[in-house]
């Protein structure tokens, strides 16, 4: 069987004369020895790439960061400094930007259920758009604007009827979809009509989104085009086109990149006739594959005639995407990333729960046993972000590696933050 692909790891994995990985110049064994496990290394030349190719593609200030993908002061920084502007979804994620530094002009505020407090903070703070997801949320707009609050500038998400190929949980442009105006039953163009009145907002264009790890360029192409019919007439200066492109997870998979997808759509906006500046607001793709989470083995347990049961030191509370949507990982060992995978184990967290499963079906090198460690690539999408303290774990710190320095830049949590919520 195959060793690992390289072609899943971060832009700066080497494979050292020892066989084992370095990311960054550190070699990943010495980095669980340093910050423990489980750890999510992620390598930072990788990110600073994609942020750029992005920025390169779509211009500058054209490329939003969804930040729900891997949030972090550091990350939020990180994307602003190399040219993007930040999707924010919630107030929590609106506050790590602002805190972070990211001026408010740069965001834009997403969310199919804002509170009144999340549009309060975002008109005060003066975001550069709030997308607007509904009819109750043009009410709050209102009652916010009675205040005396600043007028917002808005965006009308569009649920434009396009239905992504991908998980049914992370599909979002079809007609039964929790999110947006629909297009099929003339909510949008109501929308439309009401904000275009309103002396509470001030509209500048529209926005979609189809879904998440979406891999088929047509899915994008067709939104463009439903897209473009709609909101050429209305002439408005912005045209918002979402996330969604899907990354390799594991060998055989193959994503366009960032600058294909891109063109995909660039193209497909000019043939259309667009006059809008088009902008996108990926997530996954700009993180996903730059980090691999580090795991320690804790036990291995043979069940004849059933099967092998590897479990980790971490699980469903650092990645629960396996659990959500059955999603596929790869694992290997950082001291010998090469060696070739000859058995087959379903590799498990800690987790009170037999759901707690990191990869149902794992190619695993042949012995691996209590205290190696095992790495899994792909993991900085929606893992650390998703993290939960499910049984009481504390939540993995995170590292950025570059030239050799690795920077910690979210600590491990610790039993002391388990209670500092408690009111006793
Ligand atoms: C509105 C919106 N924009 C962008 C994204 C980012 O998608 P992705 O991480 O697949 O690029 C999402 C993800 O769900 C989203 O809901």
């Amino acid at each position: 069987m195959n060793a690992v692909p390289l072609s899943l790891l971060p832009d700066t994995a080497r494979v050292e004369s020892d066989g084992s990985l370095s990311i960054g110049g550190r070699r990943i064994t010495e980095l669980a020895a340093e910050f423990g496990t489980p750890l999510f290394v992620y390598d930072e030349t990788h990110l600073r790439a994609r942020c750029r190719e992005a920025v390169e593609t779509f211009g500058p200030g054209r490329a939003y960061y969804a930040t729900k993908a891997f949030l972090c002061g550091a990350m939020a920084r990180l994307a602003y400094e190399e040219g993007m502007h930040l999707d924010v979804a919630s107030g929590g994620e609106l506050h790590i930007a602002l805190h972070a530094g990211v001026p408010a002009d740069a965001l834009a505020l997403h969310g199919n259920n804002k509170s009144m407090a999340e549009l309060r903070m975002a008109l005060t703070a003066q975001v550069r758009h709030v997308v607007v997801d509904s009819f109750d949320e043009l009410d709050r707009l209102d009652a916010l604007h009675a205040e005396g609050l600043p007028v917002p500038k808005v965006l009308a998400r569009i649920t434009p009827g396009v239905h992504a190929h991908t998980h049914e949980f992370i599909a979002t442009g079809q007609d039964d979809s929790k999110f947006g105006f629909n297009l099929g039953n003339g909510d949008a163009h109501r929308a439309i009509d009401r904000m275009r009145r309103s002396p509470s907002v001030q509209l500048e264009g529209v926005h979609c989104h189809i879904g998440s790890n979406v891999f088929e360029a047509s899915n994008f192409a067709k939104a463009a085009e439903v897209m473009a019919a709609f909101a050429n007439p209305l002439d408005l200066p912005e045209l918002v086109l979402g996330g969604g492109l899907g990354v390799a997870y594991v060998e055989g998979e193959e994503a366009p990149s960032i600058r294909q997808w891109g063109n995909v759509l660039l193209d497909a906006c000019q043939a259309l006739g667009v006059r809008s500046h088009v902008s996108v607001e990926p997530g996954r793709s700009i993180v996903a594959a730059a980090a691999v989470t580090v795991y320690e083995v804790g036990t291995v347990k043979h069940i004849p005639g059933v099967r092998t049961y590897v479990s980790v030191d971490g699980g469903m509370s650092d990645n629960p995407r396996p659990v959500l949507y059955g999603s596929g990982y790869e694992a290997f060992l950082p001291r010998a990333v090469g060696a070739s995978r000859s058995e087959r184990a379903r590799l498990v967290g800690k987790h009170c729960e037999s759901g707690d499963v990191l990869i149902f079906d794992a190619a695993l090198p042949e012995g691996v046993r209590v205290g190696d460690l095992l790495a899994t690539p792909v993991t900085g999408a929606y893992g650390h972000s998703m993290a939960s303290n499910y049984n009481k774990l504390t939540r993995p710190p995170v590292v950025f590696v570059r030239d050799g320095d690795a920077r910690l830049v979210v600590r491990r949590e610790t039993y002391d933050d388990l209670v500092r919520c408690e009111v006793i």
